[in-house]
């Protein structure tokens, strides 16, 4: 069943309450994962790490998913970084998009993954597993994360080594980015490691923090809820026990409206 349409021809049906925008590229990393850019409807505002609902018209109805926004909240068009799965309802449909096709994008943003959700500090970890990066992918373009926090630690942990790529290339971009290079090269450190081959940095981030190997790697001291903030995306698993360590640690969670020492991605939670 092909449901990928072109952006002109669904313009003129789009679903109540939803955007039509148009696929202006998409790069496949691995069999499992991938990235597209898609254009931005001019009046579409969010804050970095937010997340949006994207989807597809499949059997003559809108189907959506949560999709963290990658791009920063200055970049004229919008990125998402995505799974496939061979059967998932919409993830089997978008990873064959390509450009000038349509994607469906619900207009509000929202979610915890933001630095108003933070009380100020030092030191803030974004620790990501899988596609868990992508809001983090936004947070390191946006100015407001270096003007709060002094260093911005950024832990990407996958199975395999080639899942790292678009963490490595996202880093090396950012560091030679014109608008924000200059303070992500003083204050952007990137940790990847990986858990079912060879690599220097090995391991699940929860076993790194919990044997304090992260912290001897990094060179900075064990997590302190006086200046360290935290930032956790991945599955559901891994936000459970890895708020557990920050919990462990004496860091509570905040919210929109209570910030706090650090926040959990509630996208997959409702
Ligand atoms: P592992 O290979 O030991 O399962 P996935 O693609 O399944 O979301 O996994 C992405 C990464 O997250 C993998 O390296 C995986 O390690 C790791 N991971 C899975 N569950 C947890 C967890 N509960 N805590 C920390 N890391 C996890």
């Amino acid at each position: 069943m092909n449901v990928l349409a072109k952006a002109a021809d669904l313009e003129a049906d789009a679903p109540a309450g939803a955007f039509v925008q148009e696929v202006t590229s998409v790069q496949h990393y691995t069999d499992r994962l991938f990235r597209f850019r898609m254009t931005r409807p001019a009046s579409f505002r969010f804050r970095s790490g937010e997340f949006v609902m994207i989807g597809l018209m499949i059997e003559g109805k809108p189907l959506y998913r949560a999709y963290s926004i990658a791009s920063p909240s200055w970049d004229e068009e919008l990125e998402f970084f995505s799974i496939k799965v061979p059967d998932g309802p919409l993830t089997q449909h978008l990873q064959k998009i390509q450009p000038g096709d349509a994607v469906l994008m619900k207009k509000k943003p929202t979610g915890t993954l933001v630095n108003d959700a933070l009380i100020p500090g030092k030191r803030v970890y974004m620790f990501s597993t899988g596609t868990g990066i992508a809001p983090f992918a936004s947070l390191i373009r946006d100015p407001d994360t270096y003007e709060k926090f002094d260093q911005v630690i950024l832990t990407h942990t996958c199975r395999e080594v080639a899942e790292l790529k678009y963490g490595l290339d996202l880093v090396e971009e950012t560091k030679n980015d014109p608008l924000i290079g200059e303070y992500a090269r003083e204050k952007l450190v990137h940790y990847a490691s990986v858990t079912r081959e060879d690599y220097p940095f090995k391991g699940r981030i929860t076993d790194l923090i919990e044997n304090g190997k992260l912290f001897t790697d990094l060179g900075v001291p064990p997590l302190d809820p006086a200046i360290d903030r935290g930032m956790i995306c991945g599955s559901m698993e891994m936000l459970r026990d890895t708020k557990a360590l920050l919990e462990k640690a004496g860091l509570t969670e905040g919210a929109n409206n209570k910030p706090a020492e650090f926040v959990v991605e509630r996208a997959f939670v409702g």
